[in-house]
């Protein structure tokens, strides 16, 4: 399975221009097409769920063209029922398409098949289906009552009067009857049975309905009219809001991580109820500032967000970031009302409380509830995401806790928001990372040591590593070769570094590990892939705020591809054997120059010519060659990169 790595992060501040909001572009897409007249839409999201309305009204016999490769669309309406009688429509799991292209069909007096995704086949749509029977809609639940596929056939409808829905399984079965029915040309009421939930996206249905020239009367939230003779004129132009709900990310990156975060798309003259996001936020202790077209968010005044017990009915989209919002505030969360997650693009309610676990958090699961407790510490893990977009978005702010995070699946974001990691990229500041690599005797143990000491990061001595394998391998009498067995010691090496020296289960192998056995041992096992699989995670565990510097082979290329900054740290080989000459003299040992500069030609080729890990310089590495250059020089010239790169990342 595909999967994205998220590195730790520091914080999080910057601004995002917001993808259009996925609610408005499906409606006006629909009410376009079955207006009079060309309507121009102007930032539509592009994104799979509108893909498979585009797709569909096309099917039905709407024209519609891209504006070359913007965001603006004209759609020619067809000004009443769909002009194509038949069809075959494949939905994917785009609620927002099926449930209102359901009533306009079964209103447009044709036969049509509509399916989606086994999951779309498991959401609910008997509500509806009984409202339209009611105005003697055809309509075959061809696999199981209630749920999709459908099977509509032309039937003599029967307008006007009173239409009963319920409003308490999903509020897309209303919003589908409102907007379907001008096609009947009568008046006809609705009647909600039961409490309606997700008000605020009925809200965003009857501005649009008006703005496409059909005033619904509403009374309460109980009863609404269409009024007889109700036709669907074009506006002209409709701008399409920047997506509420996806603002909900950033707006929490900003109040978990320090912010402020600005998006840019939604304001206070907003019709999407998701922006009461913000309000929620707010109550969080979060620092909320809005403009007409824009929401900012910053950490509270005390850095922590306050723990919350919210009634959440009224933003269930939303909501599930406030889930995982939940695992930075000071005490244990409730959310309440939502059990409209059950039906959404998965069972929202267990898949949050599974995955919450997956980081430590203490979660209770109710049937429409969910209570979560932060633990003391977040843990990495694999988080899946269940096809659900909102799933992978919302859990990518683990890292706001310094805890790498894993989204398998992370493409499913293509549901509403395809761009979605690299926004979040341009808002979150990951932990920075050096990554310092060089053949044998360049120096790079000591350059990389001491610009972690400069900048007063961490340092990781991956060599070291691998040198405490080999060591663990012959202390254990386990044979170097034996890839199993020496992974098995690598994965649980009981290794400490402490001031400067190196412990193994307790003891001092400081000067142990450097010895010959150990360096030959080293290079012998670190080309066995377990091994080097088996001390991946322990490596990456490592990168831990304020940032760290890490030297070894595969520390840019593997283990930090993001890093920041990846040195080639190099030295002509009789340079270096020089110094190795230097060092072993200072130490009263025997040295010979000639088999020194030999030994370390040898190796340099071994090195670059090995299958796993070989020496290279990576494109995007700094070349810093020390033949001419002391180690104060070399630090120098590392710590400037650092300035430069902090410069340029603002
Ligand atoms: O850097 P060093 O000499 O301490 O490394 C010891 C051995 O481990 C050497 O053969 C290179 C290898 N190594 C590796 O393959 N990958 C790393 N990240 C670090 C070292």
């Amino acid at each position: 399975m595909e999967f994205l790595d998220l590195p730790p992060m520091l914080g999080a501040a910057g601004s995002v221009r917001l993808p259009g909001s996925k609610s408005i572009s499906n409606r006006v897409l629909l009410l376009a097409a079955l207006a009079e007249g060309e309507t121009d839409i102007r930032d539509l999201l592009m994104s799979d769920d509108v893909e498979r309305m585009l797709e569909a009204l096309r099917a039905l016999g709407v024209e519609w063209r891209r504006e070359g490769d913007s965001l603006n669309y004209r759609v020619r309406g067809v000004g009443g029922p769909f002009p194509v009688k038949h069809g075959d429509l494949f939905l994917g799991n785009a609620g927002t398409a099926f449930r209102p292209l359901t009533a306009a069909l079964a209103l447009s007096g044709g036969e049509y098949r509509l399916s989606g995704v086994p999951r779309m086949h498991e959401r609910p749509i008997g509500d509806l289906v009984d409202a339209l029977r009611q105005l003697g809609a055809d309509i075959r639940c061809t696999a199981n009552e209630g749920y999709p596929p459908l099977h509509l056939k032309p039937a003599t409808i029967r307008p006007g009067g009173v239409v009963r829905v319920r409003g308490d399984v999903s509020s897309q079965f209303l919003t589908a009857l409102l907007m379907a029915l001008p096609l009947t040309g009568v008046e006809t009421t609705i009647e909600v049975v039961g409490e309606l939930i997700s008000k605020p996206y009925i809200r965003i249905t009857l501005e649009l309905m008006a703005r496409f020239g059909v005033q619904v009367q509403q009374q309460g939230w109980e009863r609404f009219v269409v009024p007889g003779g109700a036709r669907y004129h074009s506006p002209g132009t409709v701008f399409v809001e920047g997506d509420a709900s996806s603002a909900s990310y950033f707006l929490a990156a900003g109040a978990i991580g320090g912010g402020p975060v600005r998006v840019e798309g939604v304001g206070r003259s907003s019709i999407q109820g998701d922006v009461r996001f913000a309000e929620a936020l707010e109550q969080l202790g979060a620092r909320i500032t809005m403009g007409d077209n824009w929401i900012e968010a910053a950490a509270p005044a005390s850095g922590v967000l306050k723990a919350f017990d919210l009634d959440l009915n009224h933003i269930p989209d939303a909501a599930m970031t406030l889930a995982v919002a939940a695992l930075f505030a000071d005490g244990p969360c409730r959310l309440r009302n939502i059990a409209s997650w059950r039906v959404k693009e998965t069972d929202r309610i267990a898949a949050m409380a599974t995955e919450l676990r997956k980081v430590g958090a203490e979660v209770e699961e109710g049937a429409d509830y969910l209570v979560v407790k932060r633990p003391a510490a977040l843990r990495p893990a694999a988080i899946d995401t269940y096809d659900d977009h909102r799933m992978a978005m919302c859990f990518s702010l683990v890292g706001l806790g310094g805890c790498r995070v894993r989204i398998n699946d992370p493409k499913c974001v293509n549901k509403t928001f395809p761009g979605y990691f690299d926004a979040f990229a341009r808002v979150a500041r990951p932990v920075p990372v050096v990554a310092i690599d060089g053949p044998s005797a360049s120096g790079k143990g000591t350059v990389a040591a001491r610009v972690a000491e400069a900048l007063g990061w961490h340092y990781l001595d991956s060599g070291s590593l691998y040198r405490l394998s080999a060591l663990a391998a012959l202390r254990a009498g386990v044979a170097l070769d034996d890839e199993a067995g020496v992974a098995a010691l690598a994965a649980a090496l009981p290794a400490r570094f402490e001031g400067g020296r190196v412990l193994l289960d307790g003891d001092d192998v400081t000067d142990d590990i450097r010895s010959e056995a150990c360096s030959a041992g080293a290079s012998r096992v670190a080309v066995l892939a377990a091994v080097r699989a088996a001390l991946f995670d322990r490596q990456r565990d490592y990168r831990v705020a304020p940032g760290l510097v890490a030297e070894g082979r595969d520390m840019g290329s593997v283990i930090f591809p993001d890093a920041g900054i990846k040195v080639f740290l190099t030295a002509s080989a009789a340079a270096r054997a020089e110094r190795r000459y230097k060092q072993l003299m200072e130490k009263g040992l025997p040295a010979n120059m000639e088999s020194l500069l030999k030994d370390l030609q040898e190796r340099d080729a071994r090195d670059a010519a090995r299958p796993v890990a070989p020496l290279t310089k990576l494109p995007d590495a700094a070349l810093l060659d020390t033949t001419e250059r002391n180690v104060d020089e070399a630090v120098a010239f590392v710590l400037e990169l650092v300035e430069a790169g902090r410069k340029s990342s603002g």
